[in-house]
């Protein structure tokens, strides 16, 4: 049986995946370079610098800015973002996914944010749920985002579950990956023909019940 639940945030828990994605097709604009959701898709679950990166080299534009520039350019997206998701609240909340937190605490299953972002702690306490939460992972801590495992296998160590033994729930195609990578059983919300056809998907956050858990786990360990 499943020992815990390491979930993504944006996309996941919330709908902050299209502020992101807004934050960034804002700041492409100013810079001149397009941003469509096709592109969007490498984005998500990227880290702030790593997003800048893969956007600044896919408008050729990676060799135009110094260090502080750079730094000034994530901090202007950073800003903008910010300011979107202040009126965040407990409504924003997907559905299903409060159901499935006291689910999973009922029945003592440890529960893990596995995001990669530096706003995750604020947003858990804007929708009411940080209690729920027995840890979440800081992603300062690990040398690579995702699409390497390090963020999930922090936080199943953070929550002293083996990673083998933890479910871990995504909307990105990096995020998946890194469930892939670290050896958790993944679990996806989104379309296969973003995150493939080969994991457990679904397309609303309100299948994701303990049951539906339980199954795939089951189906993957027979
Ligand atoms: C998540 C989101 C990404 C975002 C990253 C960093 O993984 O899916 O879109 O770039 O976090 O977020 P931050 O709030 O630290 O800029
Ligand atoms: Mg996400």
């Amino acid at each position: 049986m499943f020992k815990a639940v390491l979930f993504d945030l944006d996309g996941v828990i919330t709908d902050t995946a299209e502020y992101h994605y807004r934050a960034w097709k804002k700041l492409g604009e100013e810079l001149g370079i397009s941003i469509d959701r096709e592109f969007n898709e490498r984005l998500k679950g990227v880290s702030r610098e790593d997003s800048l990166r893969l956007i600044l080299e896919h408008g050729r534009r990676g060799a135009d800015f110094s260090a502080e520039e750079f730094a000034a350019l994530a901090k202007k997206k950073n800003d903008n973002y910010v300011q979107m998701i202040e009126e965040v609240s407990p409504r924003d909340v997907y559905p299903g996914i409060l159901e499935l937190l006291k689910t999973l605490k009922a029945h003592e299953v440890k529960i893990a944010l596995a995001s990669a972002s530096k706003n995750g702690p604020s947003l858990l306490d804007k929708m009411a749920l940080t209690d729920y939460f027995d840890a979440i992972a800081d992603p300062a801590k690990v040398a690579q985002g995702k699409p390497a495992p390090d963020i999930f296998e922090l936080a199943a160590k953070e929550v002293g579950v083996a990673i083998t033994e933890s479910i871990g729930i995504e909307d990105a195609q990096a995020g998946i990956a890194a469930i892939k990578a670290s050896g958790a059983l993944p679990i996806g919300v989104g379309q296969a023909e973003d995150l493939g056809d080969d994991i457990a998907l679904v397309t609303t956050t309100a299948a994701l019940t303990y049951e539906y858990l339980l199954e795939k786990w089951q189906e993957k360990h027979e």
